[in-house]
């Protein structure tokens, strides 16, 4: 069911809990794909009932990105809901979520303020204000929908240590669940964004996988030095790569690490021409 007003959803959300249903919610930007599809059928096996939000965040967007442009695409992502077994469709205009004036001027509006520690590293550097924009929208999205369970993908592992802060320092009545990266077969980690790439861009687009992939190689012959594990990127990049960072950090408190061990998230985030990818991957995760 496609519902566009915030009033419709409560409406609905309150019969479910007068029924002592569970609540599942898995917010989205939309532009569906197989990793969101992982997020809603683990919200669906678990949960009584499952909302998808589809919403492009202005406020989460910096001055000259992609929010004119981000790919919008609701009839196919109502498809893919309905075929999944979502019960709600939360599909709200910015002005329903924002209100008159607020959509392109944020002056007015009262912000969540997120970690700084975790916020101002990584994507935060070069996206200065996105992560206040995603914590208030998550935050407003909980409050309409108040879910029992969220569910956010590991690929924006910035994002899901920063909401799960937000979650424990508010307060808020909610499990948040992390769901692993869904990646094509060739390593490439699933994204809206990779609808930007032509088909060429998408080759030079491995560089992300390549670079973690060998690193997590290296790293399971021996090598923890990060320094040493940073050099080994290099041989990957040529003139089409413009790496934004390459980061080792602690999974749980996003702490610089100079050596690397189980509970390390190398990041890397790297412009292909106009279009920005991020990717992580957990040196635990080996087998
Ligand atoms: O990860 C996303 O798609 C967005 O940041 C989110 C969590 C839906 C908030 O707009």
């Amino acid at each position: 069911m496609l519902i566009h007003t915030i009033a419709e959803v409560r409406e609905k959300v309150r019969e479910w809990k007068r029924d002592g249903l569970t609540v599942g919610l898995v917010p989205t930007m939309g532009a569906l794909h197989d990793g969101h599809k992982s997020l809603i059928e683990k919200s669906v096996a678990k949960c009584d009932k499952t909302v998808v939000s589809v919403f492009v965040n202005p406020i989460q967007f910096c001055p000259g990105e992609d929010l004119d442009k981000y790919p919008r695409t609701l009839d196919a992502d109502e498809k893919l809901c309905t075929d999944a077994g979502v019960d709600i469709v939360f599909s709200p205009s910015a002005k329903e979520m924002y209100g008159e004036g607020h959509i392109m001027s944020n002056d007015f509006l009262t912000y969540v303020i997120p970690p700084y520690f975790y916020a101002d590293k990584l994507c935060g550097k070069s996206r200065v204000g996105h992560f206040d924009g995603v914590c208030t929208v998550v935050n407003k999205l909980f409050n309409i929908v108040q879910p029992d369970f969220a569910f956010f993908g590991e690929k924006d592992r910035q994002q899901l240590i920063i909401l799960k802060k937000m979650v424990k320092d508010l307060n808020i009545p909610v499990e948040i669940i992390s769901c692993p990266i869904v990646r094509e077969e060739s390593g490439l980690a699933l994204s809206s964004r990779n609808k930007y790439l032509s088909e060429d861009d998408k080759s030079e687009a491995l560089v992300l996988s390549k670079i973690l992939f060998n690193i997590q190689a290296c790293y399971k012959n021996g090598i923890t030095d990060v320094r040493a594990l940073s050099e080994t990127a290099y041989s990957y990049l040529n003139e089409r790569h413009s790496l934004e960072y390459l980061e080792f950090r602690d999974a749980d408190d996003l702490e610089e690490k100079t050596n690397a061990d189980d509970n390390t998230v190398v990041f890397i985030a790297l412009k292909i021409g106009n279009v920005r990818l991020i990717d992580n991957i957990t040196l635990r995760n080996l087998c």
